[in-house]
């Protein structure tokens, strides 16, 4: 049976999947070039260092380490600011709702985030005892696409992976939850999320019984 649901934080509880966007965007502008928000789609969910590898390969750059560890840090200070405003106000519409069916439903929760800024921003938005187990940047090795930072949210949880469910906004953590061998939901396009077992626009369009039932008749 299912017993435990893992949340992606950037993009699924909070949109601050605009944010990374934007600050990343400003940076890309400073060294001469510009990001699309197609071409975005392949930082979601990539951790910081990842994602500035990504950057420069696509801005035809190449720089010494002491300039990339600045450039990210100067990302960082940008996306803090943007950041630093969020409220409660800020958690994406439904999740509340999707929240109080979890807790009835008495299923285990965890974060599984790559963002070494998951604590701060589940602060800012009141959701820090909300989880059972929280995995952030800090406590993995590997970011997503490797299922690293699932399969410690389901050790932390104590249970195995065909127990868990996994909601994601990212194609890198959509095949990260897969190659955990989780089931899979991924918030967004079906034309961009083609690895996920069920999509939804939003936790708003969502169910947790009917997320129970898809994933139950496949395991
Ligand atoms: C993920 C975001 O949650 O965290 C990525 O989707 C981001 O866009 C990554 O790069 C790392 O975040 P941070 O806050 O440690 O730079
Ligand atoms: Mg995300």
């Amino acid at each position: 049976p299912i017993t435990a649901f893992l949340f992606d934080l950037d993009g699924v509880i909070v949109d601050t999947a605009i944010y990374h966007y934007q600050a990343w965007k400003r940076l890309a502008n400073e060294l001469g070039f510009d990001i699309s928000e197609e071409f975005n789609e392949r930082l979601k969910g990539v951790s910081r260092t990842d994602s500035l590898d990504i950057i420069l390969e696509h801005g035809g750059l190449t720089l010494p380490d002491e300039e990339k560890t600045q450039l990210a840090a100067q990302k960082n200070q940008w996306y803090l600011e943007l950041v630093s405003r969020m409220t409660p106000e800020d958690i994406l519409p439904g999740v509340a709702n999707f929240f109080s069916q979890v807790r009835k439903a008495n299923l285990l929760t965890a974060i599984g985030s790559v963002s070494k800024n998951a604590p701060l921003i589940l602060e800012r938005i009141g959701l820090s005892d909300t989880f059972d187990a929280i995995i952030d940047g800090t406590k993995i090795s590997k970011g997503k696409p490797d299922p690293e930072v699932f399969t410690k949210g389901a050790a932390e949880l104590g249970v195995s992976p065909a127990e868990c469910v996994v909601f994601e906004d990212a194609v890198a953590g959509v095949e990260a939850g897969r190659r955990g061998g989780m089931f899979v939901v991924g918030l967004g396009s079906p034309d961009v999320l083609t690895q996920a077992d069920l999509v939804a626009p939003s936790l708003e369009h969502l169910s947790v019984q009917e997320v129970l039932d898809r994933a139950q008749a496949v395991s």
